[in-house]
């Protein structure tokens, strides 16, 4: 059984954890995820789970200890491992920055020539430094690049920012946008069959909870003589379902509307004349 699993490597702890295991929840899969777990077999699809710091979740992927990863698109941007893109994940964005302590008085990106900034991403931050003609010193640490500076290692730092509450609680100002990220799933080029079948299953899912998750389910009751306008405002995934009600003039309409402009679009069912209306969650949606 256990060469007939599909392995996959997510962040132990951190940005992604916590995501990450939603999304297999929500995709079915059933696992322990204890703090302490290094590895866990799920108990009703074929995937094994690894537990392991993301920085090193492309070199496994890459050598083949795990088949699959979810790792920050910002990782795999620094260390240009050879590995798959399967797709993004749309959690996780945040974005690499500099930047400065409060009392830096910056105006451009010029104010970085000679300064000493530090990072864990030290081959993207040069990148970025050469093609805005900065020569400044790199240092590479490996982790809490955000006090660096307070302890007088560096004059600027280049770190992943999400809510921005490190830099803030860190006295730190972001003062240039080096590239966004988000999760994106990785695996390895050239699965076996039975693994890319695996693959090809836990996607399919993967695909039914997103679109589950942008879209409400809808119901309500429509005056018959509005019917045809009413009809138009709800495209649902063919059409919308319409059945008659007891009391003769009215009907009661199911649909599918985008998460996105759901409030617009129970306003505008309101003023046609809908009544009773009833938005709810899905929890999975085939196409
Ligand atoms: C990043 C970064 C900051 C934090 C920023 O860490 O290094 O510590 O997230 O998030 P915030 O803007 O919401 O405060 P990450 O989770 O990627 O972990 P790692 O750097 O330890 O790998
Ligand atoms: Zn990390």
């Amino acid at each position: 059984m256990n060469n007939q699993n599909l392995k996959i490597a997510l962040q132990k702890s951190g940005r992604l954890s916590e995501s990450s295991t939603n999304l297999l929840k929500k995709c079915g899969v059933k696992f322990d995820n204890g703090t302490s777990k290094l590895r866990s077999v799920a108990r009703n699809f074929p995937l094994e789970i690894f537990f392991l710091r993301d920085d090193d979740i492309p070199q496994y992927v890459e050598d083949g200890v795990a088949d699959i990863g979810i790792v920050g698109r910002n990782i795999l941007a620094e260390e240009n491992r050879r590995v798959e893109t399967v797709r993004p994940l749309g959690f996780g964005v945040c974005r690499l920055a500099v930047a400065v302590p409060k009392a830096f008085e910056y105006e451009s990106i010029k104010d970085l020539s000679g300064k000493r900034i530090a990072t864990s991403y030290p081959n993207i931050l040069k990148d970025f430094l050469a093609e805005n003609t900065v020569e400044a010193e790199i240092h590479t640490i490996s982790g809490s690049v955000e006090i660096a500076p307070s302890i007088g290692l560096a004059d600027a730092v280049c770190d992943l920012v999400s809510s921005g509450s490190t830099l803030f609680t860190n006295g730190l100002r972001e003062v240039e946008t080096v590239m966004s990220s988000e999760a994106i799933l990785i695996a390895r080029p050239a699965l076996d069959a039975p693994q890319q079948a695996i693959l090809d299953k836990l996607l399919f899912r993967v695909k039914a909870a997103e679109a589950a998750e942008s879209n409400k389910y809808i119901l309500l009751n429509a005056p018959d003589e509005e019917l045809s306008e009413i009809i138009e405002l709800l495209p649902g995934i063919k059409s919308p379902t319409v059945m008659p009600l007891a009391q003769t003039g009215w009907s009661s309409i199911h649909s599918v509307i985008a998460e996105t402009d759901f409030w617009e679009t129970v306003e505008n069912l309101k003023n046609k004349g809908a009544e009773g209306i009833l938005v709810l969650s899905i929890d999975q949606m085939i196409k």
